[in-house]
């Protein structure tokens, strides 16, 4: 029998009742497997099939998986969600952790003059490879200086930037009363760190993080700072990192069942792999992925790295998952991403102490990094998307794949808004996608054109779809893009779900 019908069969025993022992599948075979052998072969399609197994005594119950139920924020919650967003610095323990870490790892206190400069030539270095073509990178972290400059540097912000992405999910009801996180090239733990952090807001939700990482180097890192904040009563569970190769998802052991899955600062590492190999990789972990379990991938938003992002989570599109968010298909079509610079940004960290003692040289700018740019995209199985769009009633918009037809007219389009601005003192400007255009789009809005019905370019949220009446269409030949005037006479209205 072979596997494909080994696994039919499965599927059909476990349409016929709710549970079952893998040894009553053996009467069903034409050669003999034992039951390991059978979870063995059903273990990496287990998530997909929406089915659980459980060991008994020699045999394994396979039963259907029950959903964990969303975790709504009640108002509490949510109060406490919003106050930890105001928050500009990492907790004053693992900063305390990080000094520690390399102060044992150099045998020196961390401020000793000749620590340092052996800091701000590790953070240099980094950030010079990362400049390069990703073929030419060596990014390794095989150097113990590469780490402590990694928890010196990009550390904090990473941290910071993975709470507004944890306040997203929860406020979409994504994340879950019981849930499994798997973490993807976890580095130093800055993923599994701010899980524990994050779920402090949330009263009774419960999470185990299974992080997988290839350096030796991150995960001596990882081990100092977890055991440095872990608490007793915490309702976070981290397990120790996994030494692997996530390229190879064969070879790591993985949880039957994932509910979150993430690959934070990670995919654009995978040096020299083209957009479809690294497809392949993520596709390959979805398979463990719950019915209703997420994908979060997150990169710089440096733009070449951003606009990969964007080719890719096109390319997994196009392999069966949905985007969740940010994009909006308001359409139904494909896009073309080859041009999507799109990332969010976030209020500025304040810096470390760390990077204050780093600073105090020559070139203070270059040790300190509190800006919080960031591109992500969240991937789902089952279809569901942050904004369903439904096109407003009675709308005669204009897909902007049609833009160029329409240089000099007056039209009414429906898009997201894809970008923080990136105007000036007197115009605001705002990148606008509906999944059809084939060249940028950008929303102008001068500022004396402001009026209480076109304010919503302005105020909504990264990723908000908005109708807008009566623009001018304007070609820009120095970028090749379009824009679309808003002025006084413009009416902006915010459709799909996303609150303003
Ligand atoms: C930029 S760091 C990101 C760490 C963490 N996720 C964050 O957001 O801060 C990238 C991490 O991915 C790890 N990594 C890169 N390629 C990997 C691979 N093929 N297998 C496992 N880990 C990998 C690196 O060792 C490094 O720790």
């Amino acid at each position: 029998m072979t596997e494909k019908q080994f696994i039919s069969t499965v599927k059909y025993v476990a349409s016929t009742k709710p549970a079952f022992l893998l040894s009553e599948i053996a009467v069903y075979l034409d050669d003999q497997k034992t039951v390991d052998q059978m979870y063995a072969s059903l273990l990496p399609h287990l998530a997909d099939l929406g089915l659980a197994a459980k060991k008994i005594g020699e045999d394994y119950e396979v039963s259907r998986l029950l959903p964990s139920p969303a975790y709504c924020l009640n108002a509490a919650e949510e109060q406490r969600v919003s106050e930890y967003l105001e928050l500009r610095t990492i907790p004053p323990a693992l900063e305390e952790a990080i000094g520690q870490y390399i102060t044992r790892k150099t045998g020196k206190d961390w401020s000793d003059p000749v620590i340092l400069e052996r800091l701000r030539r590790a953070i240099v270095a980094q950030k010079d490879d990362y400049w390069k073509p990703t073929n030419k990178r060596s990014l390794q972290y095989t150097k113990g200086y590469s780490v402590l400059g990694y928890l010196a540097y990009h550390f904090p912000v990473y941290f910071m930037q993975t709470r507004q992405l944890f306040a997203e999910l929860a406020r979409d009801g994504l994340l879950k009363r019981e849930m499994t996180i798997l973490d993807l090239g976890t580095g130093p733990g800055v993923i599994p760190l701010a899980v524990a952090d994050f779920w402090t807001c949330l009263g009774t939700a419960r999470a185990t993080v299974f992080p997988v990482e290839r350096s030796k180097e991150h995960i001596e890192a990882f081990t100092h700072l977890v055991k440095s904040v872990a608490t007793k009563d915490s309702l976070v569970t981290i397990k120790p990192a996994l030494e692997a190769d996530i390229t190879s998802p064969g070879d790591v052991m993985l949880p039957e069942h994932v509910d979150l899955m993430i690959f934070s600062n990670v995919l654009n590492e995978l040096a020299g792999l083209p957009v479809a190999a690294r497809a392949d990789i993520v596709m390959k972990y979805a398979d463990r992925l719950a019915p209703d379990g997420t994908i979060l991938v997150v990169e710089p938003a440096e733009e070449a790295t951003s606009t990969s992002l964007r080719v890719l989570s096109l390319v997994l599109k196009k392999r069966g998952l949905s985007i969740y968010a940010p994009c909006t298909f308001v359409w139904g079509t494909n896009c073309t991403s080859d041009r999507c610079w799109s990332f969010q940004t976030a209020p500025s960290i304040r810096p470390t102490r760390i990077m204050n003692t780093l600073a105090a040289c020559d070139e203070p700018f270059r040790y300190v990094n509190t800006d919080i740019k960031y591109s992500y995209v969240m991937l789902r199985k089952d279809g569901k998307t942050r904004s369903p769009c439904h096109l407003p009633k009675g709308t005669n918009a204009m897909r902007l794949s049609r833009i160029h037809l329409n240089v000099g007219r007056r039209i009414t389009v429906v898009a997201a808004k894809m970008s923080e601005d990136l105007g000036d003192n007197e115009t605001h400007m705002f990148r606008l996608c509906d999944g059809s255009a084939e060249k940028p789009v950008y929303g102008v809005l001068p500022v004396f054109h402001i009026t209480q019905s076109n304010r919503d370019l302005v105020s909504a949220p990264y990723g908000a779809v908005l109708e807008l009446r009566n623009v001018l269409v304007r070609y820009n030949p120095v970028h090749d893009a379009y824009n679309v005037l808003v002025s006084r006479n413009t009416q902006i209205n915010t459709t799909g779900n996303r609150a303003v």
